[in-house]
């Protein structure tokens, strides 16, 4: 019998690429990571602290289906200390990272058939989730004209649209939108009763000022978040939401039966993500992104290859176009020749994604310099900058 329809959705190629990169290192060879969009640092030592001994303390059982109440106290005071802004802790949701709030909150907010509106290029777990729960998705391209903002006046050539999903830093481009354009984004939501979702989850890691939460300008909006990135607790499965009053009660009953409850070891070590020295070390990793991301972007320049703002996250999103080989043709050429693995702007963006690579800065300095130098090398030596 075959797969439902439902299950014919794209690959989330990054993961493919990771796949490719294991099987040359399986194979004795040595690879330098610049595709990964995660830490490679462990989470920060209270974090883990906390878990090792709720590993022999604690029964772990489940939690409550929408978390610990501690926890959910502990993020309240977060966006009271860190934003000015009031959040009830009974509005919060701990899930099981980000991608567990997309269940919740694409479900919550929106029936089969609604029309939901997402970036190209954008994170493409939105756009292939959405599509999986019936959901019809609304490419909306967005590109260095607007610093890659979905503004108001591309939403409207949109067409009727339930709701829109936005990420502040964004994956893939780095672009962090500004007060003003939440509030426009926000403001232009309610006027035309469109649900909006803002991704959040890479809060934290910003070059410039610190990103703005959409929770200033909206109660309505449904926020997602993570422990993944900031935290550096990917394998963790760790995140939350915050949800308007009206889809907490539907959320908590999706999550009782979606998946009873977030892993309560991540969630007990989660208490400790807001401790001074949790939040020094997590500052270190973003100092080490810093120095990172001026390393490729001196590079791209290099390599003559506009590129996204990267004003937050760990990545850089870049026009390749005049290289003259199409990106994922380009990618498998780079981990072939150079032993350099990097992903193709497809992920982000299946129309224009194959004119652009995304470069994830998150590892160590010495190997994005040592891949850095690899592809600068191989640029010049084409005579193609
Ligand atoms: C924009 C964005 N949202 C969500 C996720 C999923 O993160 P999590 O580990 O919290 O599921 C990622 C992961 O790379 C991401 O880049």
């Amino acid at each position: 019998m075959p797969a439902s329809h439902r299950s014919e959705i794209d690959p989330f190629h990054v993961m493919e690429v990771m796949r490719a990169a294991e099987d040359r290192e399986g194979a004795g060879g040595r690879v330098l990571h610049l595709e990964v969009g995660q830490p490679s640092t462990p989470a920060p030592t209270p974090i883990r602290e906390a878990a090792a001994a709720a590993l022999v303390d604690d029964r772990l059982g489940y939690t409550n289906a929408k978390g610990l109440p501690a926890l959910r106290e502990q993020l309240a005071h977060w966006y009271r200390d860190r934003y000015d802004v009031h959040v009830d802790p009974e509005h919060i949701l701990v899930t099981m990272g980000a991608s567990g709030g997309f269940s919740l909150a694409f479900l919550a907010a929106f029936d089969a058939g609604d029309r939901v509106a997402v970036t190209a290029p954008g994170y493409p777990c939105y756009r292939n989730a959405l599509l999986a729960f019936g959901v019809e998705v609304v490419e909306v391209p967005v590109g260095p004209d607007t610093r890659f903002v979905p503004t108001p006046a591309l939403l409207d050539l949109a067409g009727p649209l339930d709701g829109l999903v936005i990420a502040s830093p964004s994956n893939p481009t780095g672009t962090v939108l500004t007060d003003a354009e939440l509030a426009s984004l926000v403001d232009w939501s309610g006027r035309n009763g469109v649900r909006l979702v803002a991704d959040e989850i890479y809060h934290g890691i910003t070059y410039g000022a610190p990103a703005p939460t959409v929770l200033a300008h909206s109660s309505d909006a449904v926020l997602l978040q993570s422990f993944s990135k900031y935290w550096s607790m990917t394998g963790w499965r760790l995140g939350w939401i915050v949800a308007p009053a009206e889809l907490v009660r539907p959320m908590e009953r999706l999550a009782q039966n979606l998946f009873i409850s977030a892993p309560t070891i991540s969630q007990l070590g989660a208490l400790a993500a807001f401790e001074r020295a949790t939040v020094e070390e997590a500052d270190l990793h973003v100092d080490r992104y810093t120095a990172n991301r001026e390393v490729v972007l001196a590079g791209l320049n290099e390599m003559g290859c506009p590129t996204a703002p990267a004003d937050g996250a760990f990545y850089a999103y870049a026009d390749i176009s005049h290289l003259g080989v199409p990106a994922p043709a380009l990618c498998n050429l780079w981990l072939d020749e150079l032993g350099v693995a990097v992903t193709p702007g497809i992920d982000f963006d299946p129309t224009r994604g194959d004119r652009f690579i995304r470069i994830s800065f998150s590892e160590s300095t010495e190997e994005v310099a040592a891949a850095m130098g690899r592809l600068v090398e191989w640029v010049r030596s084409r005579d193609l900058s």
